[in-house]
């Protein structure tokens, strides 16, 4: 698929067959995952990955995350501070991890949306409860992906109010 008409089909899937993501996919998604680019390429993230669906149903708590049952895999993107060059960056490094992970995703057929876990508390609490992660690690994002069980048209999003050229 081309790059461009990747990032303009692209949509959130929240609904997944029982078809598994297979180890091949598994792995370009965390490839191109950690090809992103990040500040003085400190490279500062984890990828928690779980396809055991009794690890899974534990996040169905979180809060309108009922739909994660059905997802056959699951990488939660974390973030290490100490690893930064330059500190206060790695919530960017790992976004554009996050989002590398969700293109690849959709140029694979399979459908995966963010769950949103940084900077909630609460929600970083539970994921660190559930997947034993130490403190030095922040959990930073959800991904739950798989085989999609519904297909969503593209938005065209484009707003020229939003572009400001040369100045405001
Ligand atoms: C930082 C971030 C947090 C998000 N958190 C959630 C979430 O907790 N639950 C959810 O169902 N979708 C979540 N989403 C997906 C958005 O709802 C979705 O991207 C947005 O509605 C646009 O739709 P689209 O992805 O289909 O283009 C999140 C997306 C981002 C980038």
């Amino acid at each position: 698929m081309e790059t461009i008409q990747n990032i303009m089909t692209r949509r959130s899937i929240r609904n997944w067959t029982d078809e598994p993501v297979t180890e091949e996919q598994r792995k370009i998604m965390l490839e191109a995952a950690m090809n992103a680019p990040s500040a003085a390429d400190a490279r500062p993230w984890h990828f928690v990955t779980m396809d055991d669906p009794e690890v899974i149903k534990q996040f169905t708590n979180l809060g309108g995350t009922e739909m994660l049952e059905q997802s056959t895999l699951m990488v939660l993107v974390c973030g290490e501070s100490a690893k930064e060059m330059y500190p206060g960056f790695w919530p960017q490094d790992c976004s554009c991890a996050a989002q590398n992970m969700q293109l690849a995703a959709h140029d694979l057929g399979l459908g995966c949306v963010w769950i949103a876990i940084h900077p909630l508390e609460e929600r970083e609490k539970t994921c660190r409860a559930i997947l034993d992660i130490p403190e030095n690690i922040t959990p930073f994002a959800l991904l739950a992906m798989g085989a999609p069980n519904e297909k969503l048209d593209p938005e065209y999003r484009f707003d020229a109010e939003r572009v400001h050229q040369n100045k405001w």
